[in-house]
């Protein structure tokens, strides 16, 4: 199987075995047949946050669990499940259009339902976790389910527990959000604000996922057009003191206190000063509009991306000290 219609990066990655998975049950199944059960197990959700190898070793699983249901309301407060083979994007825009606010500022970000919580997807000050309540998950070797509260799923920055201790062994199946009918709006990042005034849109959820909508339009590339996973490093967090000797050096360096006295470090910032914005590699780049997002101009392989993402790395590290690290999953 030919695995480039199935990665946003579109890396020609070839693979023994794909099977979609419309129901958890199938991995019971799966786990009863010796072949399939020996070899090594890779779950696929839309492909947007993954960097293939030319050849992936075993059976991949294409998430495919759809669904979407209202388990309760209290109040103003609702709580929806849905299928992780759902469209995250379809799925935000379908909870906006019922009037529930939660999700807004998380429009348009690639993907499906069940990658969200693998790396807690973030943007305009909000993160997955705010909203997500719990998930159910399936085990890889015997199709045993699992409840993983949110303290369960120890979501960090672009991180939780499906990427550190339990990778690799977990399909997720269906996630359960928390929204709410009067919910507070998150509109103090970046241009969020002057986007809904500009553009005059209301201050509603609805309006907040079209101003963020529009910003993402002009700044991150469609993966339909030009193959990329999003932004492609994750911000450094670094201590006060080193922060601040960076200013020193630099005063129009761009970073945000965090809650722990840390600061992240706008990664897009320091790879641009470091001069890899819009500047290629072989057939891959750093996007000309926002540099932390990698693209394939046509062609490329993992080893392109690998060259781009370790020259990148040490043109940030002789500049400012700093090693910035890749965000994709890389199989
Ligand atoms: N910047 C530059 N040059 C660039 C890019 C950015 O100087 O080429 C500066 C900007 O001017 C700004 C700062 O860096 O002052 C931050 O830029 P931006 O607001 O675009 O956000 P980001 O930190 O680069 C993060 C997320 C994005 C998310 C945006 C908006 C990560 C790794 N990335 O990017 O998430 O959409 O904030 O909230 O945290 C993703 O994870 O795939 C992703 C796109």
């Amino acid at each position: 199987v030919d695995l480039s219609p199935f990665n946003t990066l579109r890396l020609p990655a070839r693979a023994s075995r794909l099977l979609t998975i419309a129901d958890p049950a199938q991995l019971a199944g799966i786990a009863g047949d010796a072949p399939l059960a020996a070899m090594p197990k890779h779950v696929l959700g839309g492909g947007s946050n993954l960097v293939l190898p030319d050849v992936v070793d075993g059976l991949v699983l294409q998430v495919g669990i759809k669904g979407r249901r209202v388990l309760a309301e209290d109040g103003d407060a609702v709580y929806v499940a849905a299928g992780a083979g759902e469209v995250w994007h379809d799925f935000v825009m379908w909870t906006l259009a019922q009037g529930w606010g939660g999700l807004e500022n998380l429009a348009l970000i690639p993907g499906t339902v069940g990658a969200a919580p693998v790396q807690n997807i973030g943007a305009y000050g909000v993160e997955v976790k705010d909203s997500l309540v719990e998930l159910t998950a399936y085990r890889l070797d015997d199709g045993s389910a699992r409840v993983f509260t949110h303290a369960d799923c120890r979501f960090a920055y672009r991180d939780s527990v499906f990427k550190q201790e339990e990778a690799g062994r977990w399909l997720i199946g269906e996630v359960v959000f928390k929204l709410s009918k009067a919910a507070a709006l998150h509109t103090g990042y970046g241009d969020i604000e002057a986007e809904l005034a500009g553009a005059g849109l209301p201050r509603t959820p609805a309006g907040v996922a079209q101003a963020v909508i529009n910003v993402r339009q002009r700044k991150l590339p469609d993966p339909a057009v030009i193959g990329n996973a999003g932004s492609f490093f994750k911000n450094p967090v670094v201590p006060a003191v080193l922060r601040d000797a960076l200013v020193a050096a630099h005063p129009k360096l761009v970073s945000y206190p965090m809650p722990d006295g840390c600061y992240k470090l706008a990664a897009g910032w320091l790879i641009e000063q470091a001069g890899w914005k819009g500047r290629c590699l072989g057939p891959v780049g750093m996007y000309e509009k926002q540099a932390l997002v990698l693209v394939n101009h046509g062609g490329a392989q993992r080893a392109d991306v690998a060259a781009l993402t370790a020259a990148v790395q040490s043109g940030v590290r002789a500049c400012f000290g700093v090693l910035i690290e890749s965000e994709p999953v890389w199989w």
